[in-house]
């Protein structure tokens, strides 16, 4: 039986990748286990065993996806993977692969009954995306010493390897960001020439219209809501606060959150606004009643477009040594060369998250 008989409805879209495979000179085998959902079917060439996912969503595939399947693969030991998708991959979900270098697996979606690889692990080539928007994201939390320096400079870092011309603004008269890498904080592992650099400008120094290919803008700001830029506060998008749970960041009632809310609101009442945590760890009992005594505040406060990331479902930047060291030199901590990293599948998620919830193209 060729596979083109073994389905029922003739639409069906596990099929017709299943058929594409067929094209490609592989034998098809179903996966007839119905509760064993972690791949449709085996491609089957020569020596080569590849589980098949097919992913029929109205969204891109999302990292939290890719890592789903990944994990399946490594629990039921399977050497090879592809994930087939209708609609394509978010680019961090691309770029979390790609620089990782992950071995024996394959991403791709379908154009015109011909697959378009997104990643292929023995030959990594893929486009950037094309850039479109300028997006304002302001890295402010009215307290020093939580991460937004550290914060800024790695999302800028988690854009570029995802294919935007990224700006990075030391916002800050302290100017820490800028002594620390001068004009150009360096991406490790990025895998086009453009993007293994990003421009770092002193707020002074900044022109908006000499940047304007930059798709997206991240500011860095003072703590000192009052030392900031008015304009480009009042210019951005989205906000990130960058907090933990310690009582000495967040304030034994979360006041440290409530005043960095109030301090945005008075001069801008359009941005999204995303409270993440940050330096995260496993947390304890106490922990997460602390967590929850302060989703309970930020609620109350019924702003629509303020977001208290969830740590666990959504993402949090964890703490790491290499983050924790980041600043003898202007390289970002992701790792140079291939193998999982913590910082970068963080900022990787967050990046991927910020372009769902916002409109950056
Ligand atoms: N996720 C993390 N894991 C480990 N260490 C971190 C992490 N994030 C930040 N740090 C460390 O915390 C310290 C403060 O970080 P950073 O300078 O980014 O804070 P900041 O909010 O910009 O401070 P300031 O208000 O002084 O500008 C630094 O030593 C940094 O290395
Ligand atoms: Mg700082």
């Amino acid at each position: 039986m060729t596979i083109a008989q073994s389905f029922e409805s003739a639409f069906d879209f596990e099929k017709f990748i299943a058929v594409r495979f067929e094209d490609l000179g592989f034998t098809i085998r179903i996966n007839n286990k119905q509760n064993e959902p972690g791949y449709d079917f085996l491609a089957m060439k020569n020596q080569k065993i590849i589980a098949v996912q097919v992913k029929n969503f109205k969204n891109k595939v999302s990292i939290r996806q890719v890592t789903k399947f990944r994990d399946f693969m490594d629990r039921s030991n399977i050497k090879e993977g592809a994930i087939i998708s209708s609609k394509g991959f978010s680019a961090p979900a691309i770029a979390a692969i790609a620089a990782e270098k992950v071995q024996n697996f394959y991403m791709g979606h379908l154009e015109e009954n011909k697959f378009i690889w997104d990643y292929l692990s023995k030959d990594i080539d893929h486009a950037p995306q094309e850039q479109k928007s300028n997006h304002y994201i302001s890295v402010f939390t009215a307290k020093g010493g939580v991460g937004k320096t550290v914060v800024s400079a790695h999302l800028a870092g988690a854009f570029a390897i995802s294919g935007y011309k990224v700006s990075l603004i030391d916002g800050d008269p302290e100017e820490n960001l800028y002594r620390l890498t001068g004009s150009k904080a360096s991406v490790p592992n990025s895998r086009t020439g453009d993007n293994n650099t990003i421009n770092v400008a002193k707020v002074s120094d900044w022109n908006e219209n000499t940047n304007s290919q930059e798709s997206v803008t991240i500011f860095d700001c003072s703590p000192a809501f009052e030392r900031n830029s008015l304009d480009l506060l009042k210019k951005t998008e989205s906000f990130i606060i960058p907090t933990s749970l310690s009582p000495l960041d967040i304030g034994s009632k979360a006041e440290v959150l409530l005043r960095t809310i109030e301090q945005i609101r008075n001069c801008n009442t359009h941005a999204s606004i995303f409270i993440i945590m940050n330096k995260y760890y496993a947390q304890s009992k106490q922990d997460q009643k602390r967590y929850h005594d302060v989703v309970a505040i930020i609620s109350a406060l019924e702003d629509k477009k303020c977001l208290l990331m969830d740590p666990e479902e959504t993402v949090s930047i964890r703490e790491s040594k290499i983050l924790r060291n980041w600043g003898s030199e202007p390289d970002l901590a992701f790792k140079t060369i291939g193998g999982r990293c913590h910082p970068r599948d963080d900022f990787l998620k967050l990046t991927e998250y910020l372009m769902e919830h916002l409109d950056i193209t």
